[in-house]
């Protein structure tokens, strides 16, 4: 997949995109990586790419020439998405993430000062995207969240390729917790049933914690997954343990 970053500030988008699993699936191929500065579609001497609004009022505005012009030269698949990063969008989930790493390019705008000129969004954008109800300097933080939260489930990212399935919200519940050496910490012990359980034990304690989190601290999201007999049997034990 090709992912395409528009950004007045690039070095911000290259250098956290140099580190751990995204430096990974960039070096083996599974994602090409394009930054682009608006600054470099400008004509004028300045290099200008914002002006102030029409009617007054403060704050600058993104002007609309060179981010169209440089958004167009770099969406080159037919099937690309064109993801501007606003509060005003629609929350992100993993919904979203499953879309976007299906197509075969992404192109991320990051808005910065007071906004973009409302034609780029009329002319380009297919998607506006907010990761969460709170205001940001500008949509390059955002933009790394939802890469990051695509790229890892692109075939070949992850090294467990059943890894990301297993995660928080894929299966509509919360992650059961995880425990690692030594068996007592502080005079905390690993629950009995990973340290001695076998396999469908286990899979069994995973299954009820996966429950009682979700229960606990995302009831929403409990309503909206399919319980079979089995997890309707684990929650019966949850509710009756409380
Ligand atoms: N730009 C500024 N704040 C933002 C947010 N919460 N989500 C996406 N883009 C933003």
């Amino acid at each position: 997949m090709r992912v395409d970053v528009v950004t007045l500030f690039p070095e911000m988008i290259a250098s956290a995109l140099d580190f751990s699993i995204m430096a990974r699936a960039r070096d083996t191929g599974a994602v090409q990586f394009g930054i682009h500065n608006p600054r470099d579609w400008t004509t004028d001497r300045h290099r200008i790419v914002d002006d102030t609004p029409y009617g007054g009022g403060a704050g600058m505005v993104l002007k609309p020439e060179p981010l169209v012009v440089c958004v167009e030269e770099v969406t080159t698949k037919t099937d690309a998405a064109v993801v501007f990063m606003t509060p005003q969008g629609a929350q992100l989930t993993q919904a979203h993430v499953r879309r976007f790493a299906s197509l075969s390019q992404m192109v991320v705008l990051c808005g910065h000062y007071e906004g973009l000129d409302e034609r780029v969004r009329q002319l380009l954008v297919t998607d506006e995207i907010s990761i969460g109800d709170y205001v940001l300097t500008g949509g390059e933080l955002p933009a790394l969240v939802l890469i990051d939260a695509v790229v890892r489930l692109l075939r070949g990212v992850l090294g467990n390729e059943t890894s990301a399935l297993e995660d928080s919200f894929e299966a509509g519940l919360l992650e059961h917790p995880h425990y690692t050496r030594p068996p007592v910490f502080r005079g905390m012990a690993v629950p009995e049933e990973l340290v001695e359980g076998d396999h469908a034990q286990v899979r069994r304690w995973r299954r009820k914690m996966s429950l009682a989190r979700t229960l606990e601290r995302r009831p929403d999201l409990l309503a909206r997954v399919e319980l079979d007999s089995y997890d309707r049997e684990l929650l019966a034990e949850i509710l009756a343990e409380e």
